[in-house]
């Protein structure tokens, strides 16, 4: 966690989508932390903020910085080798929402994603994002941080206490569902 994951939506509204981005891989370096130590309901719930949190935050990669970044030069590589990455932890994150935390060998599969997902923000930050900063104008960032915005009201990723129930969880949806739901609210805050 980066320390300011649970500040309030108005008060951030200057920040851009690389600043954005790198909060929410502290969120979910977070969130895999929180899950290793829980058990019961508070995991369940923990695994679910996760999917609805990687669903929302791979989304608006695919959608915002991957094409942009692509455009670069030598920027198709860097792009091919993230997607890559993103459709393994796409497909892995799919299973694991099937079997769900309670199965037998979720603990394995989990470690997988857990140890995929943070190699490959570790390599967006590195190889990405500063090719996406020089790329684009600061105007430009920040609206991507707004689509990237709007991605998250489809699915909150923050704990709202009183909607965390069966129900909240079944509307929502397996990942892939989230990811189309995200993908239509980034495409209409972008104006395709
Ligand atoms: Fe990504
Ligand atoms: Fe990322």
């Amino acid at each position: 966690m980066t320390g300011n994951g649970d500040r309030h939506d108005g008060l951030d509204g200057d920040r851009d989508v690389i600043e954005l981005l790198i909060e929410q891989h502290g969120q979910i370096r977070a969130l895999f932390a929180e899950l290793e130590g829980a058990v019961g309901d508070r995991r369940r719930d923990a695994f679910r903020r996760l999917v609805r949190l990687l669903a929302v935050h791979e989304t608006a990669e695919e959608e915002i910085v991957h094409p942009t970044v692509r455009g670069t030069e030598d920027g198709a590589a860097i792009v091919d080798a993230r997607v890559a990455e993103e459709h393994r932890a796409k497909e892995l994150l799919s299973t694991l929402d099937k079997i769900g935390p309670d199965a037998d060998g979720f603990d394995t599969l989990l470690i997988q994603l857990r140890d995929d997902v943070l190699a490959h923000a570790a390599h967006e930050e590195r190889e990405e994002f500063p090719r996406l900063r020089e790329a684009c104008a600061p105007d430009r960032l920040r609206l991507m941080a707004l689509a990237v915005k709007a991605a998250e009201s489809v699915a909150p990723t923050r704990p709202h206490p009183g909607i965390e129930s069966a129900t909240a969880n079944l509307l929502l949806g397996p990942p892939m569902a989230i990811m189309d739901r995200a993908r239509d609210m980034i495409r209409g805050a972008l104006g395709r």
